[in-house]
């Protein structure tokens, strides 16, 4: 199969998805979306309020200034591929469940291996948590390993993980602002080193 159609088939596969409750609040899956070539991946934690309204990942506020991340080091969106932890928006924003979590990544696994990113930046604790468990690091706080590029084996692919802050967050709180900011430039370092 080629790899439209292996996303094609995880894609229909979350629009009828009952494995956890979060369907149930939800008006569209928001299942990803992006080059499937790229060889950035962004991941981030779960669709909101726009998100779920568009069926599409970073659409609202925070999706503004990842739309500036992303350009600040000089990418266009349409070349990088971004998705998120869980695929239904929770209701009114919660924290996505432990048991929603274990639910939904086995998409977003095999979202990793259509697309084998060079370099996968986890966007907030939620996604770095679950990432760098597969490569058996255990995060207790963001800040310990964010901006650390993490030059890993994750599902039998090389890649380099590097966590940084979720966009949402720099918006209630500007102080991490400039380490988002930081850490895309790291992000774009790794990119432009020859493979
Ligand atoms: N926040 C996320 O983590 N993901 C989105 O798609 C939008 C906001």
């Amino acid at each position: 199969m080629s790899n439209q159609e292996l996303m094609d088939e995880i894609v229909s596969e979350v629009r009828v998805c009952r494995k956890c409750r979060l369907w149930q609040y939800a008006r569209n899956p928001v299942p990803g979306e992006g080059n499937l070539e790229a060889s950035l991946m962004l991941i981030g934690e779960a669709p909101g309020y726009r998100e779920d309204l568009a069926g599409r990942p970073f659409v609202g506020n925070a999706g503004k200034l990842l739309d500036r991340l992303i350009s600040g080091i000089n990418l266009r969106r349409e070349e990088v591929y971004i998705s998120n932890i869980v695929k239904h928006r929770p209701p009114k924003n919660r924290e996505p469940k432990t048991d929603e979590v274990e639910a939904c990544t086995a998409y977003l696994d095999r979202q990793i291996q259509v697309i084998r990113p060079r370099v996968i930046a986890t966007l907030g604790k939620h996604s770095t948590k679950y990432i760098l468990s597969k490569v058996n690091i255990e995060v207790r706080g963001l800040t310990a390993v964010r901006g650390l590029a993490y030059k890993e084996k994750l599902l039998g692919l090389p890649v380099t993980v590097i966590p940084t802050f979720h966009p949402a967050a720099v918006l209630y709180n500007l102080a991490y602002r400039s380490g988002l900011e930081e850490d895309f430039q790291k992000i774009r370092k790794e990119l432009e080193k020859k493979t």
